[in-house]
């Protein structure tokens, strides 16, 4: 087959991929429809709750792997990445129940292998199940690991994971069916020091390191809000951890946990998708749940680019004060810096704003691609590859230097969009919300791996929309 037709068989099996991953993930969550058809041009208005973080409240119900005792987790979002983590933890023989709305409770007393075929299906769309690692290790001292999903914004490899892993005594051999990993000799304390900050690598030290044998040092970690609360919830159950500054976090390990009790941290994440919303739209929307400590970067940018917030004690009301948006420079980066997932949205704001406004993206290679859909429906963006220039990072690191350059402002029409992946999906909602016409968006089931109900709240917030199948 000549390359060009081969190379048009790929795209369209990713394309089948993606719209397949769409429809479980919204079938998870009880969404019927695949596109939304919007109606832009009216500003959203009104109040939306904002729940525990999907990149917490995901985290935790792993750890409830390493309790003796069940865990009581509170504030848990209805997203479809819940789900999954939820069916995973009971092919492991963990009992998963939700006594009522946004609570659950995890008794890992039963854990026993699971079946690799039932991991391999669920795993297609999520990259937690190489948190399981650490814990499958001390309970059944075996982990098997298949092919990771979550959203296609880069490599995404899993180095730092094994290298750790490693440095505890585990043994990783590459098997047809995927990874498997053993600890024949058990896992001891180590010396790790992370290439990079990465958050999934920190996490699975900590979820490792809390029942090694001996003091782990773990240097060069993440220290995102939602990692401390992982601490937190691990010291609950028994663990000995403590920070120092320099990212540099300590394990002690010991021999028993028991279960938590635990409120997830707000979804930052989601707060600063709401307030992007209310920014494109020319429209005002309280975000009740939302902490300022954990957006601080975000607030800044945000009134930089001309957004108006008020902090109050339940939440952040985030408006557009009217007139025109100011353009802004942004360079993506690990806490306290600006978060990756906060650019897409942002960017559909700065379509809006007057100059030239530039957002460097240093945490993933590919995190770009959803601006194409953006300039088809009138936005001037020019991504550019290799970056601009060469800035000073607060972590050095692999040449990452993509740039988006965005010329400002220009209107914002309707158009037919699909989907890629999560941030990119909210940012299209939200364009087709601002845009005058009617747009449709489809693949719409990958916005419920991260935003709750989501639907239910375009509603509350005045939007004009239907969901089709
Ligand atoms: N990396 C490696 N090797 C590894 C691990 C990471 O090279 O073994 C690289 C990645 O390729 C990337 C960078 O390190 O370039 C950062 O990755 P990190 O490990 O920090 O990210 P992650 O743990 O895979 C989590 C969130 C992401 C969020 C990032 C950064 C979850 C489930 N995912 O990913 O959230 O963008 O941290 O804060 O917690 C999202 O919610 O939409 C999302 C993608």
């Amino acid at each position: 087959m000549p390359a060009t037709e081969r190379s048009k068989v790929v795209d369209s099996i990713a394309t089948n991929d993606l719209a397949n991953d769409a429809r479980k993930a919204g079938e998870r969550v009880g969404l019927t429809g695949d596109t939304i058809v919007i109606r832009g041009g009216k500003p959203l208005r009104g109040t939306v709750d904002v729940r525990g973080a999907k990149n917490l409240a995901t985290k935790a119900m792993v750890a409830a792997l390493l309790g003796e005792t069940p865990s009581i987790l509170q504030d848990v979002p209805a997203i479809s990445d819940v789900q999954i983590v939820s069916r995973m933890l009971e092919a492991y023989g963990v009992a998963v129940t939700s006594p009522e709305d946004g609570v659950l409770v995890l008794d890992p007393v039963n854990v026993a292998r699971a079946h690799f075929a039932e991991i391999d299906a669920l795993a297609g769309s999520s990259r937690i199940p190489i948190l399981f690692c650490g814990p499958l290790l001390h309970s059944l001292g075996e982990a098997l690991i298949p092919d990771l999903g979550g959203c296609r914004i880069g490599d995404r490899p899993i180095d730092f994971h094994l290298d750790a892993l490693r440095a505890f005594g585990a043994v990783v051999d590459k098997s047809y069916e995927g990874i498997r990993i053993t600890a024949p000799d058990g896992l001891s304390g180590a010396n790790i020091e992370l290439p990079y900050p990465s958050v999934g690598a920190t996490e699975q030290v900590l979820l490792t390191a809390v029942r090694a044998s001996g003091v782990t040092e773990l240097k060069n970690a993440a220290i995102e809000p939602e990692i401390m609360d992982l601490i937190a919830i691990l010291q609950k159950m028994g663990a000995i951890i403590w920070t120092e500054p320099n990212r540099t976090i300590f394990i002690e390990g010991v021999e028993h946990l028991k279960g938590y009790t635990h409120r997830a941290i707000f979804d930052r994440n989601e707060a600063a998708s709401w307030a992007s919303a209310a920014l494109v739209t020319g429209g005002d929307i309280f975000v009740k749940g939302a902490k300022q400590l954990e957006l601080m970067t975000f607030l800044n940018v945000y009134r930089k680019a001309g957004g108006e917030f008020e902090v109050a004690e339940d939440g952040i009301r985030f408006w557009h004060p009217g007139g025109a948006l100011k353009a802004v420079q942004v360079e993506t980066d690990v806490h306290p810096g600006f978060m990756t997932d906060w650019q897409q949205p942002l960017i559909v704001a700065l379509t809006q704003a007057e100059g030239i406004s530039t957002v460097h993206e240093t945490v993933y290679e590919n995190r770009f691609g959803f601006t194409e859909a953006l300039v088809e429906m009138g936005a001037n963006i020019v991504v550019h590859q290799d970056g601009l220039e060469s800035l000073t990072r607060r972590v050095p690191r692999r040449k990452l230097e993509q740039a988006a350059v965005i010329t400002g402002p220009t209107p914002l029409h309707a158009a037919d969009v699909r989907i890629p992946d999560l941030r990119g999906g909210f940012s299209y909602l939200i364009a087709a919300l601002a845009a005058e016409g009617t747009s449709r968006v489809s693949n719409l089931g990958l916005i419920s791996r991260g935003y709750e109900h989501f639907v239910d709240k375009l509603t509350d917030l005045g939007a004009d929309f239907t969901v089709e199948a």
